[in-house]
């Protein structure tokens, strides 16, 4: 009934005429649909039949890694009411000085929150909720003041800033200008060295993404790059939007997903912390850095992909070079592969002038 009456196609939200009209819907579907026929005539399609909102599914033809993911998504999505609370630890030391990354513990003011925070849940009357934090010490802390169980999870670790951990962003221009010029240009997939771009995190954090789903009520203490991720998934946010989202420290975000879409509120629990956010730098007129190598990229996306069959037998052969590594190249196909790293910001091959390791 919410799913109907929530619909677009129902501006007028009258509970009766909205579910009276979507019976006659059915019957005039009848009319012109018929059912699949998994037996006989569509045995050879693809598809997923979800009967009664996922209580039985029919999965015919299943036939490629994305296919299955598909498959695996729509049988974790569930309509269920419920509400996830997402928030980032209490202040850290590391935050009061500006780092980036680490495992240092919560300052007076972070551990503050954590009092806060507790105070919060027994208010919202929360006591069958579900509590996960990372590995890392501070928001481990947060948790631990709650007094109640809580899982803890890897995945919800912070972003990798390689090279760059425990650095702030003044040392970071200091010592590497051209990380953050090239993270700048391109903040979603920019890969630190040795660490991982934000591509990376919203891979990594998949498993938690389709748990989170399946959950009832779960308060999530995490960190401000995983924070976004989380938050963009359920509020439907792009690549571009993705790493600049806003999730100050101290506060809690509700999110209640509801048909077509997701209702949030926030909470401020007033405690004062430093402002971790860095604003997306106004473009300035200078000389571009050179394009990032270690960009990490969606195969799907890049119109360079190389697509042959994965067995080769003869009767199936692909009729596209495998370039050889660098190494044993021509310098035509060097050069080819070159023109590759810079037109497309792989991260295939080793590069010469930098040493860098090949994945
Ligand atoms: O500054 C706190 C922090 O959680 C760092 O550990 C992390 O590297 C950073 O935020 C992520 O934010 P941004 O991607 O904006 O640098």
């Amino acid at each position: 009934m919410e799913v109907k009456v929530s619909s677009p196609d129902y501006p007028e939200r009258d509970r009766e005429l909205v579910m009276d009209d979507f019976l006659k819907r059915i019957e005039c579907y009848k009319v012109t649909y018929e059912p699949l026929d998994p037996d006989e005539h569509d045995m050879n399609l693809s598809f997923i039949k979800v009967i009664n909102v996922g209580r039985r599914f029919l999965v015919n033809k299943v036939q490629d890694s994305i296919q299955s993911k598909i498959v695996y998504y729509l049988m974790n999505i569930h309509v269920h009411t419920h509400s996830i609370y997402l928030c980032r630890h209490g202040e850290s030391l590391h935050n009061l000085e500006g780092r980036l990354g680490g495992d240092s513990g919560l300052s007076e003011r972070g551990k503050k929150f954590a009092v806060e925070l507790k105070a919060f849940v027994k208010e919202h009357n929360l006591s069958d909720l579900k509590v996960w934090t990372s590995q890392l010490k501070c928001t481990i802390q947060t948790a631990e003041e709650l007094g109640v169980p809580y899982e803890q999870w890897k995945i919800l670790n912070e972003i990798d800033a390689g090279v760059c951990e425990e650095m702030t962003y003044a040392m970071i221009e200091e010592k590497y200008p051209e990380e953050l010029a090239m993270r700048d240009q391109d903040k979603y997939h920019y890969r630190y060295p040795s660490g991982e771009s934000y591509q990376d995190l919203v891979q990594r954090l998949e498993p938690v993404i389709m748990e989170l789903d399946r959950q009832g009520n779960i308060l999530v203490i995490c960190h401000q790059a995983v924070m976004r991720c989380l938050l963009a998934y359920f509020l439907d946010k792009g690549a571009d939007d993705l790493p600049y989202m806003k999730c100050p420290l101290h506060t809690v975000l509700k999110l209640t997903p509801v048909a077509y879409g997701c209702k949030v509120e926030m909470f401020d629990l007033k405690v004062e912390a430093v402002n971790t956010h860095r604003d997306k730098p106004l473009i300035k007129v200078r000389t571009p850095p050179p394009l990032s190598r270690r960009n990490s990229f969606d195969p799907l996306s890049t119109e360079y992909q190389i697509k042959r069959p994965r067995l080769y037998s003869m009767g199936n052969f692909s009729p596209l070079p495998v370039l050889p590594p660098p190494a044993f190249s021509s310098t035509r196909i060097s050069k080819g592969i070159e023109s590759l790293q810079r037109e497309n910001s792989l991260d295939c091959f080793s590069t010469p002038d930098t040493g860098e390791k090949s994945t």
